[in-house]
């Protein structure tokens, strides 16, 4: 039988913006659960990731976690969690949990422990060095989020590392007591029926064991799309990704395969084809890989169908491509796209060969928010002089009401502001609306649920004048997606519209050519 989530579409839900259900101004699981009629049939997808939800002092909005097997009290209790998993399990929605590997917090009890002193049991679990012979860090290694990637601890002499905020500091996974400690964790949440997790920074827990110097980056080298500050002169070879990351996932793995049909992906930027699908192993890794290539890339036909072209190769028929479009880090795809393109996007997203994953109020054009300067809250942006990710973290627009509906009305606030524009995109305004965003999102999961060719078939590239992109799945769909803003006409063979952007177009026959409205995007039944 095939694995769930090969034909499975995946949201994910940044708790802290999906549905407030105290009036606190912050999201709880209470909020998610009783939304989940919403998700699993209005809009129909098959699971949810949440973002982390555990005890953390939010320095990194949850990703720097101060108890792996808890529930933040702003979100809830491990009670809510279990209510929400049941509530999922009996509307057939699996749930996948976000597992950070690579750091804790500063305040969990075993860097606490691990920073105490030199002799602490736990002193081997986080990465310590002596300081370089001048006094400063052991290595050149940067923090994503800026600066040096180690802070010298002044009572113990040492510094440890932190690939991220000084608050975040690395585990190391060389300690065979952190790899169990960890296994721990996942047979926790297992336990308590999740049916898998995405692992965050996934292959930063590989580093080269003699801590050498990242050498320099060749031009600008900017792996994460982003002007990354002084993170991007550097050539990450030795700090992320050493190939003992395999052996890490292998033992991962083999916790999951303990508890049958589970899942994981990895959120790994990685540009190398031939390297990103090694995280795979032989199919005794990673289940996926998260392929950010569609969100980074030029807006054209041959960039898109090039990168679909690359990564079909590098996969094969021995692995299943994840495709997504945007997340908690990265501008929304309405607001980098536009509002056509994102429709295109849409279509796009949910007929190539793949595992989407959608970010929660994409399905409603949701675009980000002007943040003011006294609201902004990201760590990123501080540190590393980037715009940061507030803007695509706001609260999910559920109606025209105060709040957008996130919040009851009697809140006073939302921890970030609503995005403008949220009375018309939401989702009381957008469901009843064919037209709308919501519309097509819902009616291309119907689509692609009931088609196998959509869910599960191959996938064939077919020419296409300049500015289009066509594709085939199994024979029985063609689907075409104009890039430029112009009416184009494409040759098309006998067929009849099976959704598109233009809704006006659904069940129409066309037969020789067709002319395609400036991004558009039909998916077109072969007779
Ligand atoms: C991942 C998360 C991001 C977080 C970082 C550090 O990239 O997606 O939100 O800031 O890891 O944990």
């Amino acid at each position: 039988m095939e694995p769930w989530w090969k034909h499975a579409v995946i949201y994910q839900i940044y708790p802290r913006s999906f549905a407030d259900s105290t009036g606190d101004g912050i999201g709880d699981l209470m909020g998610i659960r009783s939304k989940v009629p919403y998700l699993a049939e209005t809009l129909g997808v098959d699971a949810i990731w949440l973002s982390p939800f555990y005890p953390s002092p939010q320095a990194d909005f949850g990703y720097d976690v101060s108890d792996y097997c808890g529930v933040n009290p702003e979100y809830g209790t491990l009670a809510d969690f279990d209510a929400l998993v049941a509530a999922c399990t009996e509307a057939g929605l699996k749930v996948i949990v976000d597992l950070v590997p690579n750091h804790s917090s500063d305040k969990h009890e075993w860097f606490i422990d691990s920073r105490s002193s030199i002799d602490s049991p736990k002193r081997d679990w986080y990465v310590w060095r002596d300081p370089a012979p001048d006094g400063g860090p052991p290595n050149n290694w940067l923090s994503v989020f800026g600066g040096p990637a180690w802070t010298l601890d002044e009572r113990t002499g040492q510094y440890y590392l932190h690939s991220f905020l000084e608050e975040q500091p690395d585990l190391d996974w060389r300690n065979p007591a952190v790899r169990r400690a960890m296994a721990d964790v996942l047979r926790f949440w297992l336990d308590r029926g999740v049916a898998g997790f995405r692992l965050d920074v996934a292959h930063r827990i590989g580093k080269d064991p003699e801590y050498r110097d990242d050498p320099m980056a060749e031009g600008s080298l900017d792996q994460l799309g982003k002007d990354m500050a002084d993170y991007g002169t550097l050539d990450h070879v030795n700090s992320v990704g050493h190939p003992d990351a395999h052996g890490y996932f292998k033992e991962i793995r083999s916790v999951l395969d303990g508890y049958g049909d589970t899942f994981s992906v990895g959120e790994i930027h990685e540009g190398d084809w031939e390297k990103w699908a090694s995280w795979h192993g032989d199919g005794d890794e990673l289940h996926q890989v998260f392929d950010f290539s569609l969100l980074y890339a030029p807006w054209t036909a041959e960039g898109i169908g090039d990168l679909l072209d690359a990564q079909e190769a590098a996969v094969g028929d021995r692995f299943w491509p994840n495709h997504l479009m945007g997340n908690h880090d990265e501008p929304r795809l309405a607001t980098r796209r536009g509002p056509a393109a994102a429709r295109a996007a849409a279509v796009l997203l949910l007929t190539t060969r793949g595992t989407p994953t959608l970010y929660y109020g994409d399905e409603l054009g949701m675009v980000d928010a002007d943040i003011a300067a006294d609201r902004q809250l990201d760590p990123w942006a501080e540190g590393a002089g980037v715009p940061g990710r507030d803007g695509c973290r706001t609260p999910m627009q559920w109606s025209a009401d105060p709040h957008g509906g996130f919040s009851p009305a009697t809140a006073s606030s939302t921890w970030l502001p609503l995005a403008d524009g949220f009375e018309e995109r939401c989702v009381d305004e957008q469901i009843a609306d064919h037209d709308s965003m919501l519309s097509l999102y819902r009616d291309l999961l119907t689509l692609r649920r009931v088609e196998p060719a959509l869910h599960g078939g191959d996938y064939r590239r077919r020419e296409a004048p300049d500015g289009v992109l066509a594709f085939e799945r199994a024979g029985v769909f063609l689907v075409v997606v104009s890039f430029v803003d112009d009416p184009i006409e494409v040759p098309v063979p006998d067929s009849s519209v099976a959704i598109s952007t233009d809704r006006s177009l659904d069940a129409k026959s066309v037969s020789g050519s067709l002319t395609l409205q400036g991004n558009q995007a039909i998916v077109l039944r072969l007779s």
